[in-house]
């Protein structure tokens, strides 16, 4: 394996358009895979499509819109799985693995929800339903991995997404104010129920370094593995801005890991102020480096996904003026150094 490495390494440096590319780079770091969200709006561009089917870069993809509550049930008992579905085949298309993204969120949730004025055993009959009925229509179509050389099939979902404020105390969402910690216990134990194969997930951000956020989430995860609730891993979104990347990053994946589930970076990106400029770029490849180093050197922190691979279709302008920048491809498709920070995190150079 290091001679392979050594090979690698000299190979993709020397030439930074060789063919060894992430997944490849991932799979000899021991991850299972390297992804990147997606969205259904932008499979009709024919050069964004291509790169996204390049399984020397892309192993895994998650849908970023199309299996949430707006999409999937818009109005009660009625569900819809274009969308994600779509995403499912593109991904099937290439031969690459499907993180499902997300089961229960206080956001991109319709009306009748939000304003439904639900009671407790109500709301909860609604959330496993709408759990139940999503894992259940991708179970066995979700992340599979070759391992050994054995074809296990295994599904993995952010069920619960973005739970936690900052301070560590439980989001208001409708789902807290009207269940407290039962909504997401029905989710989890739900989503075990509708495909008993499923990886599942608890998600979020700010949980990158160590802070009140993560250790909440860390004590959440012991108080779900004390009661029985299945819990196996933990989303660390990484949503991160140049220059910011917590020094306890590592450490942290590390003492998530060791609660027993399993760490992944869900939605990887680094925005920066605009206009970009060299330093900028240079500083950002650094940063990429150090998120893929420290998911490198945990042996739990099982993959790493972008939160979208190009800046044409990054999520960070629309949301941070002023903002952007974020990915490792720029908006004409080009790598940009960011590209190179990721493989030399993989390398560990
Ligand atoms: O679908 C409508 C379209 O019909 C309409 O014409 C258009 C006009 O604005 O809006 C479209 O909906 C947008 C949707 O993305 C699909 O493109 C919403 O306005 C927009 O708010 C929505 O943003 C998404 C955001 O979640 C919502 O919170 C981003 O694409 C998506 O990348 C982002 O993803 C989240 C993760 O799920 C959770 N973690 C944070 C991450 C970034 O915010």
């Amino acid at each position: 394996m290091a001679k392979i490495l050594v090979l690698f390494s000299t190979l993709l440096l020397a030439t930074p358009l060789c063919n060894a590319q992430l997944a490849i780079l991932a799979q000899l770091s021991g991850k299972k895979y390297f992804g990147t969200a997606t969205d259904n709006s932008e499979l009709t561009n024919t050069s964004y499509v291509a790169q996204l089917g390049n399984t020397l870069d892309f192993h895994q993809l998650t849908p970023a819109n199309s299996m949430k509550w707006d999409a999937t049930e818009p109005s009660r008992g009625t569900f819809t799985f274009n969308g994600g579905d779509a995403i499912v085949q593109q991904a099937e298309s290439r031969g690459q693995l499907v993180r499902g993204h997300n089961c229960v969120w206080h956001n991109q949730l319709p009306d009748w929800v939000t304003a439904g004025n639900f009671d407790n055993a109500t709301l909860l009959s609604i959330v496993q339903n709408h759990c139940g009925t999503l894992v259940g229509h991708y179970k066995g179509k979700i992340y599979i991995v070759l391992a050994d050389s054995v074809l296990l099939c295994v599904v993995s979902w952010d069920v619960v997404n973005e739970c936690l404020n900052d301070d560590g105390t439980f989001r208001q969402s409708v789902f807290f104010n009207t269940t407290g910690l039962a909504y997401i216990k029905t989710a989890l134990r739900t989503a075990r129920a509708a495909d008993p194969k499923a990886k599942l997930y608890i998600n979020d951000f700010n949980i990158e370094g160590s802070g009140a956020k993560s250790t909440a989430l860390m004590n959440l995860v012991k108080e779900l593995k004390s009661e029985g609730v299945p819990i196996d891993g933990i989303g660390v979104q990484s949503h991160l801005i140049v220059g910011e990347v917590p020094t306890t990053m590592r450490q942290n994946l590390q003492d998530f890991a060791d609660l027993g589930v399993e760490v992944a970076i869900t939605e990887l990106d680094i925005r920066m102020n605009l206009p970009e400029t060299p330093e900028l770029l240079a500083q950002q490849e650094k940063d990429y480096q150090t998120v893929i180093s420290a998911c490198k050197a945990v042996r739990g922190c099982i993959g790493v996904t972008l939160w979208d691979w190009t800046d044409k279709f990054s999520w960070v302008p629309g949301t941070f003026a002023g903002q952007g920048a974020a990915c490792p491809w720029d908006e004409n498709f080009k790598r940009k150094p960011a590209y190179l920070g990721i493989v030399k995190g993989f390398l560990s150079l």
